[in-house]
């Protein structure tokens, strides 16, 4: 008859215990469990073995492999939950979020403070129902010129530095001013009008701390019944105000253009100026010379108007105290966004 000796019991269980510890993914205690564990083990043969050992020894023996295969699962199962629990850490540890980090961030870019300022200016006057309109920037010489007054050779011709455009007998020119708008809005719009026209100009300057050959303007047209001086100045007197503060008042000083009569420079106290508040040239305006009038179809008995236009890199400088017009042109983003993300 054969028996179960207590030493083989000590080595099956010896050799599962440490096939057991050594044990530290799933797969290896998988592994383990077929080796040492499962029906295959030396543990689960001796167990079979009771079956056939003397009956005074079976007591014994049963209790022997008995506690012996208890012990073994025993130590399986805690080091199953242990190796579980290390698999979920990790999982857990993989999968966690560090809600302290600093977020990367894509540069949105930012819109440029010319525009910015356009729009600006343009809203004051949509919020006195004025309506904005566009032109071309390549431009008929005759709205750029003929249409606003100035003669074929007529000296205020070359006041502007013209950028001819070939060939010469198309009689194409970037515009230099936006006052070409006044002409298109009178021929296209029934009146009275009101209208503000902002956009891009070009004249044949160098670059340099104050000129560019591309810059912006702001134009201005209101062509009604009975408009005077007094309108011109009420309406400048608010844009001022609304854009330099309560403070603001404009000054018209005696000027000349072909295409108002009579005609003024724009001067705005600035009151919050850097350098302590002053005076500071802006534009030119006037009454819209009769003859713009009827070069677009309007009986000037009936209807009269004014006109205004400024430069739009010129306010941006005085008004934020930009020294350089290369920060406008050079299109660094580190310019644009110091005036805000606006959308
Ligand atoms: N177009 C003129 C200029 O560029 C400005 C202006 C506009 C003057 C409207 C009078 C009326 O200098």
């Amino acid at each position: 008859m054969p028996s179960i000796s207590p030493k083989a019991v000590a080595d099956a269980v010896a050799q599962a215990l440490s096939a057991i510890s050594g044990a530290s993914t799933g797969d290896d205690l998988k592994a383990v469990r077929s080796a040492f564990v499962a029906d295959a083990s030396p543990i689960a043969a001796l167990n079979a073995q009771l079956k056939d050992i003397p009956a005074d020894e079976k007591a014994d023996a049963g209790k022997l492999v008995g506690s012996a295969r208890a012990e073994i699962n025993q130590a399986f199962a805690a080091r199953e939950a242990e190796i579980l629990a290390g698999e979920e850490h990790g999982r857990l540890l993989a999968e966690s979020v560090d809600v302290t980090a600093v977020a990367s961030r894509r540069a949105v870019g930012a819109r440029h403070p010319l525009n910015l300022l356009m729009e600006e200016m343009s809203n004051i006057f949509v919020g006195m129902g004025w309506e904005v309109a566009e032109g071309p920037e390549l431009e008929n010489e005759w709205f750029n010129f003929d249409a606003l007054n100035f003669d074929e050779d007529h000296p205020a011709r070359a006041m502007q530095d013209t950028f001819f455009v070939e060939p010469a007998e198309r009689h194409l020119v970037m515009r230099t001013h936006t006052s070409p708008v006044q002409v298109r809005t009178l021929l296209g719009r029934e009146l009275p009008v009101y209208v503000v026209a902002p956009g891009r100009v070009y004249r044949t300057d160098e670059l340099d701390a104050t000129h560019t050959p591309v810059f912006h303007q702001m134009e201005g047209i209101a062509i009604d019944k009975g408009l005077t001086m007094a309108h011109l100045k009420g309406t400048l007197e608010h844009l001022a105000r609304a854009m330099f503060g309560q403070g603001a008042k404009i000054r018209l000083r005696p000027n000349y253009f072909p295409f108002t009569e009579p005609s003024a420079e724009l001067d705005i106290w600035h009151p919050t100026f850097r350098g302590g508040a002053r005076w500071i040239e802006w534009g030119g305006c006037g009454m819209v010379n009769p003859n713009v009038l009827r070069a677009a179809g309007i009986d000037p008995d009936e209807y009269q108007g004014f006109a205004f236009g400024m430069g739009i890199e010129r306010t941006l400088m005085f008004r934020n105290d930009v020294a350089d017009m290369h920060d406008m042109v050079e299109g660094d983003i580190r310019f644009s966004q110091q005036f805000g993300m606006v959308i």
